[in-house]
């Protein structure tokens, strides 16, 4: 459908770009390479070196934690996070087995998979927790609901959506009443602050286990790579050890423990060390993109996404929007595929998508929500209504909640690199304004 978008005469006197706008790519400011000539020079080129311990402290330094441990990815940092988690509260698992067999986890639900699968690699069963609208993350009055439907639960993974924080201080105290423990998801969200007791805090501070990521795509990045952040020796030591295979102090290899080959690579720090200097300018620049989008959309039927001004300050690593429900052109999607008509004075994310792909600048849908997700739709769903799983019903008009499925459907994740120049955005609202024609 996109190609026939260039010829549409609603985009009439728009030239697509020459050169790509992206969603959100590395920027390289001269450091790195510095850093990873002399990984190489010295011969560090291994999962130990300076360049390992500088960014280690520099993270730790600057997110306002004891220690940071480097991995090799988010998803690593996360998967160790809920691992601990796992045996603090249950004990240590037999090799084969995952530290939470058996049991339930409350999970944000509008998030990348990465958050979440770790619950599923320690062989616990993941219950996803609604959305809520002001943050378009966990909803604590959904939250409040699975604790009373599942007491017993101990474990909660909160992911803070495109940047934006949660509404951590209630769940907090949610999780506090329940006597649950917290892994912080804060990969989207490096440099993210929240406000809490008069203080600002940084995200990837809150939860009993943190971790962040240094993807491609993040906000300052390695290639690869995350890291564990907690304010605990002992915490920190034992994610070392298991990311380094739980070698034992013994002259010859010796496990008393299952193993992992999680350690960051000296390389991959040595981008990180230099682009931890970047971070406060990257944010600035993601920000002006976001207001930019803010000030640029206004008129139209579409909102963006929601942030609380009063207690947090994003990173504002993706910029989202999201259409008025009576502003919505009928849209439908399978699998794999999906369908839209355009009508006057409305539009669609997918319509938006592709006419910016048409263009040649890069959108992405929100990420689907994990309740939706084919691997995951046998696994519990709450909503502000309780269960939110089987509310249809052939007879009764059934109210169904859902407020991931509902961002999901209307919103759209922009068009967010901080190279964007003013100029290129200024085609790419005018583009998503033709849109609406
Ligand atoms: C919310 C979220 N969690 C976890 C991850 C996983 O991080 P990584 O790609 O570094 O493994 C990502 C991004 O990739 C993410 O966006």
């Amino acid at each position: 459908m996109k190609d026939s978008m260039l010829s549409d005469p609603r985009f009439s006197g728009i030239a697509p770009f020459a050169r790509k706008v992206w969603l959100s790519t590395p920027t390289m400011h001269g450091d790195e390479r510095r850093w990873v000539d002399d990984a190489i020079q010295t011969n560090w080129v291994s999962t130990v070196g300076a360049n390992i311990n500088a960014a280690e402290e520099q993270i730790a330094e600057y997110v306002g934690c004891k220690y940071a441990v480097a991995l090799s990815a988010g998803t690593a940092a996360l998967h160790l996070a809920t691992k601990l988690a796992g045996e603090k509260l249950y004990g240590q698992a037999k090799p084969n087995a995952g530290t939470l067999a058996g049991k339930k986890v409350f999970c944000s639900d509008l998030t990348f998979d990465a958050s979440i699968n770790p619950v599923a690699y320690e062989d616990g069963e993941a219950v996803f927790i609604d959305t809520e609208r002001d943050t378009w993350n966990m909803d604590p009055v959904s939250l409040q609901k699975a604790f009373e439907i599942y007491p017993d639960v101990r474990l909660v993974v909160l992911a803070h959506l495109y940047g934006t924080p949660g509404k951590i201080d209630e769940i907090k105290a949610i999780c506090d009443k329940y006597g649950a423990l917290i892994v912080e998801d804060a990969a989207e969200s490096l440099g993210a602050k929240y406000k809490t007791n008069g203080a600002w805090v940084e995200t990837g501070t809150f939860g009993n286990y943190n971790a962040i990521s240094f993807n491609g795509n993040k906000i300052i990045t390695g290639s690869s790579g995350g890291m564990f952040l907690t304010n605990s020796k002992d915490d920190a030591d034992k994610v070392r050890k298991w990311s380094t295979q739980s070698r034992e102090a013994a002259p010859w290899y010796q496990h008393e423990e299952i193993g992992y080959n999680y350690r960051m690579s000296n390389i991959v720090a040595g981008v990180i060390r230099g682009q931890i200097p970047y971070l406060d300018e990257h944010i600035r620049q993601k920000k002006t993109v976001w207001e930019r989008y803010e000030k640029g959309l206004a008129g139209l039927p579409v909102k963006m996404n929601p942030w609380d001004r009063d207690k947090s300050e994003p990173n504002f690593w993706l910029s989202c929007c999201i259409i008025d429900e009576d502003a919505m052109a009928p849209m439908v999607r399978g699998e794999q595929d999906y369908l839209w008509k355009h009508e006057s004075g409305k539009s669609s994310p997918q319509e938006i998508l592709d006419a910016l792909a048409a263009f040649n600048a890069e959108g992405r849908p929100i990420w689907k929500p994990m309740h939706m997700q084919p691997i995951y739709r046998t696994h519990p769903f709450v909503t502000v209504e309780g269960n939110g799983r089987g509310r249809s019903n052939a007879y009764i008009a059934g109210s169904g909640v859902d407020v991931g499925a509902d961002v999901f459907r209307r919103g759209l994740c922009l068009p967010s690199d901080n190279k964007m120049t003013e100029e290129d955005q200024a085609v790419v609202i005018e583009i998503i304004r033709r849109c609406f024609q």
